[in-house]
């Protein structure tokens, strides 16, 4: 596997995955510009060498915002489907944990350049505002790593922070995040929570950050089993942390017990601005980066952006293993972009109600994040294919018998809730009904001729230059 982010995007390069992007650009409006691009038309992850005011540092683009490179972060062949990638989660899962192994300074590229005082200098390193209306730059693709201040168990998580100054950003992590816990104990004991946060690491120890895993785990060694390869630590210079040896850059610091301030809005996963929240100050007492460092950028936003591919097949696993028991014959679970919002069951439905059971089982399911909408489907039907799951509700769907509609539910993250956070959510059965009604004695549903999936493969590739 990738044992760095310079790996990463050799492999990607290799793989006709990645661009180099020399001319000169602006950070702003470009970087946002730039990644919304490549997200819109699903092009490959993007480096840019050149951007005016910045001598030395480079921008990674986009590096994990397609399928393709999804499956390639967990070790798998680019065409691998998502079920493919399921799978590969659930084996890491089993092998945990792999320990993560401590090396020297010496050893350690991260520590090419140590920064303290007044050299620490966030506006040296090419952080973009990539929507208009965030409330400044902002730090999306985080590794924070904190320790408990009674049990010493080590954290890794992603937290969006904004910049406010030099060397101070407010960071946002919600009340039920393992940091929190982290950061409640500290202040119950006075003292601020020591974090340093990575940037620019290989893909799974991101990965490893960026979604659930159980309480009380190690990232650094579930990122292990994900690469089945230790991943390389060393101790950071100010606080008594271990982070990424071979990170491009590290923050190090405290989250300080002085005011909370406001910060947001910012651009979120739903495709809306996020209210302020009152979030806590990070200070920052040292920086050290690699050599020409590479800064490295996540859109979020207006889906389907970079979060999509990182979250989805976690979150499908979770929620296939809660399923199991009430639901045997689910057989397959996806996600519709904006991520959990739209969650689509597919079964192999052996009695009346029995898609409707799992559609409830889905949207109280807790690994789930709590769903907007569940879709179910049945076995002919891709449920990640937006367009077949479309179909299944125009022609297996009617609206006075075939809807759950789940009012006094909650989610702050929804921009049509009302003010409080309260929401409806909705349930849709666009399966054939079993046994048949009456409306659902068609001769038949149309598939496709065998052969079908071989020619669209040599279409595909004859629209690429090759012979048909
Ligand atoms: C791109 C991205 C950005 C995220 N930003 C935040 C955030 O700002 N605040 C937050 O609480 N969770 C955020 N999350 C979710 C957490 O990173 C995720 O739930 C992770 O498991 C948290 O780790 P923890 O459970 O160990 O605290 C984000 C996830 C992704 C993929």
């Amino acid at each position: 596997m990738y044992s760095d982010l310079r790996e990463w995007i050799a492999h990607l390069e290799s793989e006709g995955e990645f661009l180099s992007l020399k001319e000169e650009i602006k950070l702003e409006p470009d970087a946002g510009a730039i990644s919304r691009a490549l997200c819109d038309v699903r092009g490959p992850g993007i480096i840019a060498e050149n951007i005016h005011g910045f001598k030395d540092a480079r921008l990674a683009i986009g590096l994990g915002a397609s399928w393709q490179r999804a499956a390639m972060a967990l070790g798998l062949p680019k065409k691998a489907t998502q079920k493919e990638q399921v799978k590969a989660w659930e084996q890491a899962l089993e092998r945990y944990p792999v320990k993560s192994k401590l090396v020297a300074k010496k050893d350690a590229p991260c520590k090419q350049n140590i920064l303290r005082g007044e050299g620490v200098n966030l506006f040296n390193f090419p952080i973009p505002r990539a929507h208009l209306q965030d409330a400044g730059p902002y730090l999306t693709k985080t590794e924070c790593i904190t320790k408990d201040p009674d049990s010493g168990w080590i954290n890794v998580g992603t937290y969006r922070m904004q910049v406010l100054d030099r060397n101070r950003t407010a960071i946002l992590f919600l009340a039920y995040r393992h940091i929190a816990e982290h950061y409640i104990k500290a202040r119950r004991n006075g003292k601020p929570l020591e974090m340093a946060v990575a940037i620019g690491t290989d893909p799974t120890v991101f990965l490893a950050a960026a979604v659930k895993i159980p309480r009380g785990w190690n990232e650094f060694d579930f990122g292990g089993a994900l690469r089945n390869e230790p991943v390389e630590l060393v101790k950071a210079e100010t606080v008594d942390l271990p982070v990424p040896a071979t990170a491009e850059i590290v923050l190090e610091g405290t989250i300080t017990l002085k005011a909370d301030l406001l910060e947001g809005p910012f651009a979120e996963f739903p495709g809306s601005y996020s209210g302020c929240f009152l979030t806590p100050v990070f200070e920052i007492s040292a920086i050290t980066h690699r050599d020409h460092p590479i800064y490295d950028m996540l859109l979020c936003g207006r889906p389907p952006v970079e979060g999509y591919y990182t979250t989805c097949i976690p979150g499908v696993s979770a929620l296939q293993r809660e399923l199991s028991h009430a639901c045997p014959n689910v057989t397959q679970i996806a996600y519709l972009p904006p991520y959990y919002f739209n969650c689509v069951i597919q079964g192999k439905w052996t009695y009346r109600g029995e898609a409707r059971n799992a559609i409830l089982a889905a949207l109280a399911a807790e690994s789930n994040n709590n769903p907007k909408m569940a879709i179910a489907v049945d076995e002919d039907i891709d449920p990640w294919n937006a367009h077949e799951v479309m179909w299944a509700i125009a022609t297996r769907c009617q609206a006075n018998t075939d809807l759950v509609i789940l009012p006094g539910s909650y989610n702050r993250m929804d921009p049509s809730a009302e003010v409080n956070g309260s929401m409806c959510k909705l349930g849709i059965d666009a399966t054939k009904t079993i046994p048949s009604s009456p409306r659902h004695s068609v001769a038949g549903w149309v598939m496709p001729r065998e052969g079908t999936e071989a020619w669209k493969e040599r279409i595909l590739r004859a629209m690429k230059g090759g012979k048909l």
